[in-house]
């Protein structure tokens, strides 16, 4: 499985964006994210290119808690996408990169003072509203700053979406939204409507993440489509936008086999428009949450294989075959949290035939294995691996456990290597401490 700008190199070495990967691992150092930066420009202009072929208002808001840099919001607000932030640190980080506000959402189901304040000084674009606490709480933030702003309703649809337990939003025993079929996301519009400074704008979901088939979403849209209608005639206001959240998954088993950006963009507006045209009502502008499927195939993590063992499993003489590489759980916790799957390749080798089944562990003081039965090239000590599909939710949830080093993120295009996260040094992991007087600190 080759991914975005991948390709095997004369060398036999694996190539992203143009740069050698064995090049780039001896001069960034290991592990190192990779980031195939063209492959994003196209995933953003194939995402919109999609839904604007079937529907006449979009707006695309890259869930920027997938990965968020300030290069990367560059690169999104140069491709014109919008983006949705779910924290004072995500906020932050997009506003110092120069991101336009006016092109920014804010999430989360408990929102602080702080977060509430910090996005109406802003003057952001909007605010998804998730519970009554947070209503009462922006209503008094809005009424000391004789501020207005817009803001969406995030609902729960009460839908089942198929993936792992924990990446599931849209049922309704969630911590997330309004649920719709008790009532209260119709008494949370009727709030907006009745609180000065909130301008009510419309409604959202997101019902769950690496979702591989269309299904859910769709029923979700029918779902939000006839609360729209319950909206429409209960309170006479007009609902202007959709969000339809993110989720559409990702390949990260050459298997795996996500819809396309057509057939999702088709399956969705379709439902939508169905229902809107039997109402008569006018479509609202339908926003899009997508995280992991602009930036997951993007990303590809480096590692250097240390050390290699063969232990027995059973009495009958099977083994299994562990190469550890110089990372783990740390720069990516996501097997350990959501049994997530990858698949990797020798970077160094990558035209040998992968004709083994190596376990692929990481160097935690845990069982932080990274994949268990990985199709590799017989590794030895020292080989560069690459693993495939990180570009979402792996720097983005990366830790110091066992005091590790956080990686550098590089990204490549035509040729050029540019650093724009630098690994982190010894130093920075004491920058925030202390040794109090007491304990012989000064
Ligand atoms: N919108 C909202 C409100 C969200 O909560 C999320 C993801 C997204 C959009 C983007 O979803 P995506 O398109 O990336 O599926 N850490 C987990 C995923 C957690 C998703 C959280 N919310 C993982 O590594 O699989």
């Amino acid at each position: 499985m080759l991914l975005g700008t991948q390709r095997v190199n004369a060398q036999g070495h694996l190539e992203i964006g143009g740069c050698d990967t064995v090049a780039l691992a001896q001069e960034f150092g290991t592990p190192l994210y990779v980031v195939d930066e063209a492959a994003i420009r196209a995933n953003c202009r194939a995402y919109v290119a999609a839904f604007a072929a079937h529907y006449p208002k979009n707006e695309i808001y890259y869930a920027s808690k997938a990965f968020l840099t300030m290069a990367l919001a560059r690169v999104i607000a140069e491709e014109g996408l919008c983006m949705d932030v779910a924290s004072l640190g995500e906020l932050y980080v997009a506003l110092q990169a120069g991101f336009p506000p006016d092109r920014l959402a804010l999430h989360g189901n408990n929102k602080s003072r702080a977060e509430l304040e910090a996005a109406v000084d802003a003057r952001i674009k909007h605010i998804m509203v998730d519970n009554f606490f947070e209503l009462e709480l922006l209503g008094e933030v809005l009424r000391e700053r004789r501020a207005e702003i817009d803001v969406l309703v995030r609902t729960a649809p009460g839908v089942d979406p198929k993936t792992h337990k924990l990446i599931r939003t849209g049922q309704a025993d969630t911590k997330f939204g309004f649920n719709i079929a008790d009532g209260s996301a119709l008494a949370a519009v009727k709030c907006t409507l009745k609180t000065p400074g909130m301008r009510f704008r419309g409604i959202h979901c997101h019902i769950g993440s690496q979702l591989l088939e269309a299904e859910t979403h769709e029923q979700a849209a029918e779902i939000l489509a006839r609360l729209i209608q319950t909206i429409v005639a209960e309170t006479g206001a007009p609902v202007e936008r959709l969000n339809i959240g993110g989720g559409l998954g990702v390949r990260y088993l050459s298997h795996h086999e996500p819809p396309s950006y057509e057939a999702f963009a088709e399956r969705i507006t379709t439902a939508l428009k169905t229902i809107l045209d039997n109402a008569g009502l006018p479509y609202p502008v339908l926003e899009q949450e997508p995280g992991r499927a602009l930036v997951g195939e993007a990303g590809t993590t480096l590692y250097t294989i240390g050390a290699i063992k063969t232990v027995p499993v059973d009495e009958a003489g099977a083994t299994r075959t562990y190469a550890a590489i110089d990372g783990g759980m740390s720069d990516n916790p996501r097997p350990q949290l959501y049994e997530a799957v990858y698949e990797c390749l020798l970077a160094n080798r990558a035209d040998t035939p992968a004709d083994a089944t190596i376990t692929i562990a990481g160097k935690h003081c845990e069982t932080d294995i990274l994949i268990w039965d990985a199709r590799l090239a017989p590794p030895r000590s020292g080989d560069l691996l690459a693993v495939q599909t990180t570009g979402a939710y792996n720097h983005a949830m990366a830790s110091n456990y066992n005091r590790f080093l956080r990686p550098a993120v590089v990204f490549v295009q035509e040729g050029q290597a540019d650093l724009v996260v630098a690994r982190e040094t010894l130093p920075d992991l004491l920058r925030q401490e202390r040794i109090p007087p007491r304990l012989g600190g000064g």
